[in-house]
């Protein structure tokens, strides 16, 4: 019996590997990004009750109208183009979904693909599957600004796109507009198509700014926006991407998107306006102490002790634990959970990286 070559190099997901031990061994997960509240009340009822209201099958394959609808609203203003619901929204399973689409939309087999590293681990995997080859360009502590000479350096005759992901995870850079300028003439200069994953857009600190990369005039035509609800909404079980993009390349996209299946097409009130559930700036202020004390943890406790291939292979830092475990975990240089006694005062059980 013959089984498929393609997935030969392909181990578990490092991400999911850290969360199934971390479950069996009850530590605290630190390589998985979900959040670690639940999702605003509203939006479950929203859910709860449009599935009680029957609409439980097949959706529309790029998305149901409603949400495409409320999505090209928001990137209308985001992007500074007229983002239209049928030609420029696709609806998938995921960022994850959305990135296969866009990195098989764009790529054939032997091109390159440039990606800034650390990344999220899929993509790799997404870019083997497109039959490419993953170019890595590497962002260095301390204060990781992505290098123009680098990325240029990087670039062969068989380069075809950029996937870039701001605000970045792990390493919470937002990257500036002297940054994405310099990426702009990179892609124009090489006539590449520049992949943004923008699944944190909603999630900034400290004052910063989100620049939308598809809303630079010069990257416009170029552009394809990859953004979800997941870690916005705490609803990353419920599978929500999405792709924006000029007509051309929301065509491409469509072409495999008829393949994937839709999980979720409900959150009608959403779509219909429903004010309650939208994205409300001030939740996230309120929980901003919390967040602050764990990035210091895993910044200075975990990055620094454990380094930067440590980072790479922990991509996701929340949710982190709390500060009593700081100096246990400035003691194991390679503990990436931790397992508090019921009073939460002592670790009980540690868990390693491999
Ligand atoms: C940067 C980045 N991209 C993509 C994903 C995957 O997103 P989704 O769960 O919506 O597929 C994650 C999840 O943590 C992420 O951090």
């Amino acid at each position: 019996m013959q089984t498929a070559q393609r997935i030969m190099h392909f181990q578990e997901s490092v991400i999911r590997k850290m969360t199934r031990l971390a479950t069996e061994h009850q530590a605290i997960n630190l390589s998985q990004g979900f959040p670690d509240f639940d999702p605003p009340l509203a939006l479950k009822e929203a859910a709860a009750k449009a599935v009680m209201d029957g609409s439980n099958q097949y959706s529309p394959t790029w998305g149901h109208p409603h949400l495409r609808q409320k999505l090209a609203e928001q990137y209308t203003a985001r992007l500074g183009w007229s983002v239209n619901p049928n030609d420029h929204v696709i609806v998938t399973c995921g960022v994850t979904e959305a990135i296969n689409a866009a990195l098989l939309a764009v790529l054939n087999p032997g091109d390159e693909l440039l990606i800034v590293e650390p990344a999220h681990e899929n993509y790799i995997p997404s870019a083997i599957f497109a039959g490419a080859k993953p170019v890595a360009v590497p962002l260095e502590a301390p204060d990781y600004r992505l290098d123009p000479e680098r990325l240029a350096h990087a670039v062969t005759s068989r380069t075809r796109a950029l996937l870039l992901n701001t605000p970045h995870n792990p390493t919470g850079r937002v990257f500036d507009a002297e940054e994405l300028a310099r990426v702009a003439d990179l892609v124009l200069r090489h006539d590449l198509v520049l992949i943004t994953d923008e699944i944190y857009d909603q999630i900034i600190y400290d004052g910063r700014q989100h620049i939308f990369p598809g809303s630079l005039e010069s990257l416009r035509e170029r552009t394809i926006t990859v953004g979800g609800l997941g870690k916005t909404f705490a609803i990353t079980g419920w599978r929500l991407g999405y792709v924006i993009a000029p007509t051309r390349l929301t065509a491409q996209c469509r072409a495999f998107g008829q393949l994937a299946q839709r999980l979720f097409k409900i959150l009608r009130r959403i779509d219909q306006g429903d004010d309650r559930v939208c994205f409300d700036a001030e939740l996230f202020h309120e929980r901003s102490a919390r967040v602050r004390s764990k990035a210091r943890l895993w910044h200075d406790d975990i990055f620094q002790g454990m380094g930067h291939h440590a980072l790479q292979r922990a991509a996701n830092p929340a949710p982190l634990g709390v500060d009593r475990v700081r100096q246990e975990l400035l003691d194991a240089r390679h503990l990436i959970g931790a397992a508090l006694d019921k009073d939460q005062r002592h670790v009980t059980r540690r868990l390693v990286l491999a």
